[in-house]
């Protein structure tokens, strides 16, 4: 269940709560972007500048991150952003209805590139599951990362998954947001590389005639 909330604004979550929608208001009219390891978040405080109609809500592991987000969204009147302080499989995996978000940012995520380091990994075939199911008719899974190696390995778990084609349309609309990881490694001399894929629909195949 819900520990408790630590303060006004950041919702702290345990591993055992599971229905999002009972703790925060989810409205079906309202389009739903997350920032998952959302860090800092000067990223959601852009996008919730952006679209002020639109929830977004700002979910990381660490508090004191969360504090530098809230603290700027509280100077610059910011009232759009919901933060969580959550691992990413309890809230994608558990908590989220399926079918409410528009769309999930997973934006610079800890590559983890040691080999015995592999398995903290966030995107495998099995997370790719949960995206497909959180994701509204449509919704967009945007991710982004300076290391080649990890990019190629996304790459392959979502498209081995057949649960998205890619949309790079999907970012053209905040194609001028950079995250806060994004500009460090942008000062060290790092391309970012930005993909967008979108939920594919899954339809019966004409052709089974099984039961
Ligand atoms: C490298 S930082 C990127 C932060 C931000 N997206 C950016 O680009 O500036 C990765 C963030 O993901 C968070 N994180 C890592 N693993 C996580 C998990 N399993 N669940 C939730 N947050 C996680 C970390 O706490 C950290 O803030």
């Amino acid at each position: 269940m819900l520990n408790k909330i630590e303060d006004k604004f950041i919702k702290i979550i345990s591993s055992d709560y599971c229905r999002l929608d009972d703790i925060i208001d989810l409205p079906p009219e309202k389009l739903i972007e997350v920032d998952m390891g959302c860090g800092k978040g000067s990223f959601s405080t852009l996008l919730a500048h952006r679209y002020p109609e639109r929830l977004i809500i700002s979910a990381d592991v660490m508090i004191g991150r969360l504090r530098k987000l809230v603290k700027r969204n509280e100077r610059e009147g910011v009232d759009n952003i919901q933060a969580l302080r959550v691992e990413a499989r309890v809230l994608l995996g558990m908590m989220m209805p399926d079918q409410a978000v528009h769309r999930l940012h997973i934006l610079c995520p800890d590559p983890w590139p040691k080999d015995r380091h592999r398995s903290n990994r966030l995107l495998c075939s099995d997370f790719m599951v949960h995206v497909h199911r959180i994701l509204k008719p449509g919704g967009m899974f945007h991710f982004s990362t300076d290391d080649v190696n990890y990019l190629e390995a996304v790459r392959k778990v979502v498209m081995a998954s057949q649960l998205f084609e890619e949309y790079p349309e999907g970012f053209a609309d905040i194609a001028d947001f950079k995250t806060d990881f994004e500009r460090l490694w942008n000062g060290q001399g790092k391309a970012v590389s930005h993909n967008v894929w979108r939920r594919r629909e899954l339809v019966k195949d004409p052709s089974y005639r099984g039961h």
